[in-house]
């Protein structure tokens, strides 16, 4: 199957984005054709600095292959190399309606408040649906917070598909895991972990170091009942926990539950530092080699080039059907 996915390229990937997203990439690459795109046009919805812009597209990249996405096995490369993404985006616009847009919650969420929210921002699942169509991709391997997104691709695609024929777009599927699907904010864990929050301690970067690893899981907000259960509804905290846990470690939630029956947060919380520690020492380490090397932008050149060959055919066979350009 061909799967395709994109990360933004806005500031350090945490727990968050590696087991809601991330983790699934590496173990599709074996037995999918795989194409994993760093995002950098959907990150200047909000202005950018363009050094840091451009500093983060590279930190993503080495993050991909440092925690396991092998560039002989997969595509990694930078959406904006490929201006196929661009060009279906605008005809994807024109296939779209102001209603279904507003719509969205992440649109309401980042415009509330604002007098004037950014157009950007309110065409957003327009670019990704046009990132996702462009490839023909059959599986989409993401967080849960994208489900709206993934939903408005296949609207796009079955409306277009309708006026045009059911060869012109594949309608792709989105691929959400259980355990950490939703990884919550460890100070605040009724709202998502973000990139965004201010607190430093509301997340687990992958590039976190020991100290900050531990304070931010030692110092995580909890309830005061002591008993480790996981039930995200009225024990939001220690579900968390577990969940994490359970994600890094691959020992089910339930194991979780019997082994630490009758133990204090404390205990768990000590364990869980050992487990995230242990699990992020040799990202960490392969992350440092990686991103100092030129091996890391001729993996992205080589990687433009195949994704441009694919995009290529896709933006022909869409500029035929709608009847744009000379057919060259
Ligand atoms: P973003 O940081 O928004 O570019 O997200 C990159 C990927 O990580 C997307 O597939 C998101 O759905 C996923 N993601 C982001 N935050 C979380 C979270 N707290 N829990 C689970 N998945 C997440
Ligand atoms: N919107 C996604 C996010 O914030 C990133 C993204 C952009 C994406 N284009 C995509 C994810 C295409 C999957 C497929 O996480």
């Amino acid at each position: 199957m061909r799967v395709f996915s994109g990360v933004q390229p806005t500031g350090n990937i945490h727990l968050g984005n590696y087991l809601g997203a991330l983790k699934q990439f590496v173990e599709l690459q074996d037995d999918n054709e795989c194409i994993y795109c760093i995002v950098d046009l959907h990150a200047i919805t909000i202005p950018k600095d363009p050094i840091q812009l451009h500093e983060h597209v590279l930190d993503v990249a080495a993050l991909y292959m440092a925690i396991g996405i092998d560039p002989k096995k997969s595509t990694i490369f930078v959406q904006s190399d490929v201006p196929g993404h661009s060009e279906l985006a605008w005809i994807l616009t024109c296939s779209s309606y102001m209603g279904e847009l507003s719509r969205m919650t992440q649109f309401k969420d980042k415009s509330k408040g604002q007098e004037s929210a950014p157009t950007g921002i309110f065409s957003y699942p327009l670019l990704m649906a046009a990132d996702i169509l462009l490839y023909d991709a059959e599986v989409v391997p993401v967080g849960n917070d994208q489900k709206q997104h993934i939903e408005i691709t296949r609207d796009l695609a079955i409306r277009v598909n309708n006026r045009f024929g059911d060869d012109t777009f594949v309608v792709p599927d989105g691929r959400f895991i259980k355990a950490g699907a939703r990884v919550m904010s460890l100070d605040d864990p009724t709202s998502k972990m973000s990139k965004s929050a201010e607190s430093e301690m509301s997340r687990i970067s992958l590039l976190d170091d020991a100290a900050k690893i531990k304070k931010a899981i030692m110092r995580a907000t909890t309830d005061s009942d002591g008993i480790i259960k996981y039930d995200p509804v009225n024990k939001p905290g220690i579900s968390n926990l577990l969940s994490i846990y359970a994600a890094m470690s691959g020992e089910s939630i339930e194991s979780l539950e019997a082994r630490y029956a009758g133990e204090g947060y404390g205990t768990l919380k000590k364990d869980l530092v050992e487990v995230v520690k242990e699990g992020l020492a040799p990202i960490q380490s392969r992350y440092a080699e990686i991103r100092q090397s030129q091996e890391l932008i001729d993996v992205l050149k080589v990687g433009a080039e195949k994704a441009n060959a694919i995009a290529e055919v896709t933006i022909k066979r869409v500029k035929e059907k709608y009847g744009l350009g000379i057919g060259i």
